[in-house]
Formats: C-alpha cells, sequence, structure tokens
C-alpha cells in the first residue's frame, strides 16, 4: 500500500467517501465499468465519439497553452495516454506524435483496442513504474475523465508524473465536484491538485476549471521540473 493511499484512508477530509483501493470504492467502479464496457460493446457511438472529441479538445488547448506548435513541436513526442479505453485516442494520435500507447485497466476495452490494432497495453496508471520501465520516459502523459475513476488519485498523479521526461508535459482533465450525473464527483479537485504541486517537481501551466464548454471539467497541466 502506498503511503497516499494510507493517506489516504486516514485523513477523510481529503475525500467526502472514505473508502480503500480495495474495498466498496473499487467494486463500485469495476460494476460500473461493466456497464460501460457492455454499452459501449453494443454500440454506442455518440458517447464514444462525445469523449474521443473532447480528448482531442484537450489535446490541442494543451499545445496551444504550452506555446507548442502542433505539427513542428510534436512530431517527435512520445505520449502516454492513461486510461484510455478502447485506445481510439493515440490511434488518433499515431498520425501526430512519433510514439504513442494507451494504458488501460478494463480487460475488455484492451482486446478490444488490440483487435481493431490500437497502440493499447493493459496496466494500472497507480503502478506505472513497477509495472513498465517507463521512468521520465514520455514526452506527455495525457488523462482525460480517468482520476475520478482511481481512489487514489494522487498516487495515480505521482506515477504520471514519474514517467513523464524531465521538462515535458502532463495533462489531466477531471469533473469537478457536484457534477450529479457522474459517480465519482466526490473529487474535492483543486484541493488535490494543489496538494500534489505544492510537493512535486513542476511548474504549473494551468490549474483551474477547463473551458466555457464543459464548466464542471477541471485541468492540472503541468510542466517537469528539469
Ligand atoms: C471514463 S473512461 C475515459 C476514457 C478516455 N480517457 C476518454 O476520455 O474517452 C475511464 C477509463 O479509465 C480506465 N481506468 C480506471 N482506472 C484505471 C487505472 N487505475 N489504470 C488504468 N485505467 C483505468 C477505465 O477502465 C476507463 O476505461
Amino acid at each position: 500500500m502506498t503511503e497516499n493511499v494510507q493517506r489516504w484512508k486516514t485523513d477523510p477530509t481529503l475525500f467526502e467517501c472514505e473508502t480503500t483501493r480495495d474495498g466498496f470504492q473499487t467494486k463500485k467502479m469495476m460494476d460500473y465499468e461493466s456497464t460501460y464496457v457492455d454499452e459501449f460493446l453494443n454500440k454506442d457511438p455518440m458517447r464514444d465519439w462525445e469523449s474521443f472529441d473532447r480528448c482531442r479538445a484537450l489535446w490541442f488547448w494543451g499545445l496551444r497553452k504550452a506555446g507548442l506548435d502542433h505539427i513542428k513541436d510534436v512530431s517527435e513526442f512520445n505520449v502516454l495516454d492513461c486510461g484510455t479505453k478502447d485506445g481510439q485516442f493515440p490511434e488518433y494520435l499515431a498520425d501526430i506524435v512519433d510514439d504513442v500507447i494507451g494504458i488501460e485497466l478494463s480487460q475488455p476495452y484492451v482486446d478490444y483496442a488490440i483487435e481493431k490494432e490500437r497502440p493499447v497495453v493493459y496496466g494500472d496508471v497507480c503502478e506505472l513504474t513497477n509495472w513498465f520501465d517507463w521512468e521520465n520516459h514520455f514526452d506527455f502523459v495525457f488523462s482525460h475523465h480517468l482520476l475520478g475513476l482511481t481512489p487514489d488519485y494522487l498516487g495515480a498523479l505521482d506515477e504520471m508524473l514519474a514517467v513523464t521526461k524531465p521538462g515535458g508535459y502532463m495533462i489531466t482533465c477531471n469533473d469537478v465536484p457536484g457534477n450529479p450525473k457522474k459517480h465519482f464527483s466526490y473529487i474535492e479537485t483543486s484541493k488535490i491538485f494543489n496538494e500534489f504541486v505544492s510537493k512535486s517537481n513542476c511548474d504549473v501551466i494551468h490549474n483551474d476549471r477547463w473551458h466555457p464548454d464543459f464548466p464542471k471539467e477541471w485541468v492540472l497541466f503541468v510542466k517537469k521540473g528539469e
């Protein structure tokens, strides 16, 4: 058990909901995810498209925010998409960047992605450095709507920054608390992100609500220190 999970368990003020990684929240997540996977595999293209579209919007928004040219500056990039679902976004990025991989904890999504020959591996975002030889490896670590499903948010953030190259970028976009449509809206987003950046070697590019079109979403975008 990581120090962060320990703290998460012992400091309920950090979260509205006190559960353990092996406890009911994870089970709830898996129940929710299997419904979601079933729906997806039974074809809900609108839902999928909306999500993919937001991933692309977040990617290009981030590049602009960081002052990066979307062709020249990223063509050599090595990108990780955390919680990639069926791998549609890494498949899209494969034509833009040098190398890209998505990581996903739900085996049906991984199987589906592999069947479609999309660049996806099975793995846990909270165990990136334990499972893979990825320390300081990626120029850009991306995640969209992942942390709300990950009880150990701070552990996940630590791992995502650990696999980011010094001078590289890490972006994460998540629901802010109070979104009634979501099961996992209990993240005290700004509190967690502020705590994370205060102890991490990174410069904040953005730590705020994202875009007027998505008023319930919060983006943390950082550049890792050299
Ligand atoms: C809400 S979906 C978002 C998918 C995609 N990023 C998007 O925006 O379309 C979250 C995905 O993260 C995956 N996930 C949840 N916890 C994870 C973890 N610890 N490691 C890797 N993937 C995880 C889920 O299985 C799910 O496919």
